[in-house]
């Protein structure tokens, strides 16, 4: 199936071929990121962000401008008619003329899934609530085949907030797809990854252990991908309280790690990651969030069927 028009509410609507090809397309567009300004020329990105945002958000807008289209959106739903009460089925409704992609970030789980029956424009995920975010795997996966070469057999450490960390879901079910990856779990009890996931990682068979350590949980990791503990999504914040500094990240607990490891993060950080790590050659988060640009424009022009037509 050609990629043009399609939704992207998770990543498994695509096949393992249509990801590498986003992000084979992002690899090369990263190597001439001013050479495309005319791909887009005439289009409209409609960015809805009902939930707080710099990098994902940003980094749409920027992807669509380098690429020649112009944005409408808001970056605060106060400031939208859902303040008034519209549904964001009528929203998407009215948006669906307004422009020809949309980009929707929304605190609910199952919110792009449900903007995408009410748009006959391209609906992408920025994030629905604790569930997904395909566009930040996607960024990822534009990292990890820029550092490897490759995105299969790698060893990679996820470590914070597994049950809330979005980012982590669908980092996890996508790289599970592709062969000889293997994961270290890394959480507190009470944050590990949810049920759902754990029983489609348990079904394909895949290799990945749960521990507590940070330390051990590292020793052979080709990747650390730390996360932020989610306080959003916390139902108290005494529970948030006891278990914000679970893990912390500094140059000490680095030293026995591999030396060819790399360290990923979504951002933002809070306290994860100490400042001190970025001095250190392992670390990779800025790069990271530097690939959230390309990997957007990619999609972006291949959704929108501008790309090698
Ligand atoms: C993440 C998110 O919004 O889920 N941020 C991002 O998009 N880069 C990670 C987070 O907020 O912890």
């Amino acid at each position: 199936m050609e990629l043009k028009g399609r939704k992207m509410v998770s990543l498994n609507e695509f096949t393992t071929n249509e990801i590498e090809e986003i992000v084979d397309a992002a690899l090369e567009i990263s190597t001439d990121i001013t050479g495309y300004g005319k791909l887009l020329q005439g289009y409209i990105m409609g960015a809805l962000f009902y939930e707080a945002s710099t990098r994902t958000r940003l980094s749409f807008e920027s992807a669509m401008l380098r690429l020649g289209g112009k944005v409408v959106g808001f970056a605060d739903a106060s400031t939208s008619s859902s303040k008034k009460g519209e549904s964001l089925a009528d929203t998407i409704r009215v948006m669906d003329d307004y422009c020809d992609i949309i980009v929707l970030r929304h605190p609910k789980e199952g919110s792009a899934k449900l903007a995408g029956q009410f748009s006959t424009v391209p609906i992408i995920n920025a994030g629905d609530g604790g569930h997904k975010h395909p566009t930040q795997t996607l960024t990822d996966l534009v990292t990890l085949k820029k550092e490897f070469a490759r995105i299969s057999n790698l060893k990679i450490a996820l470590c914070g907030d597994l049950r809330f960390g979005r980012t982590v879901h669908s980092m996890l079910e996508t790289l599970s797809r592709w062969k000889g990856n293997s994961f270290v779990l890394i959480s507190p009890e009470k944050l590990r990854i949810p049920e759902w996931l754990r029983s489609n990682l348990e079904e394909m068979d895949i290799d990945f252990t749960e521990i507590t350590d940070l330390e051990t949980g590292i020793e052979r990791a080709d990747v650390l991908y730390m996360t932020r503990i989610q306080k959003e999504r916390f139902f108290s914040e005494k529970e948030y309280l006891k278990l914000k500094n679970a893990y912390i990240l500094d140059v000490k607990r680095l030293k026995n790690s591999p030396s060819e490891m790399i360290v990923m993060h979504p951002l933002p950080r809070v306290n994860e990651i100490d400042y001190d790590v970025d001095n250190d050659d392992r670390s990779r988060y800025f790069q990271q969030a530097a690939n959230g640009v390309p990997a957007r424009m990619a999609l972006l022009a291949l959704l929108l069927g501008r790309w090698r037509q």
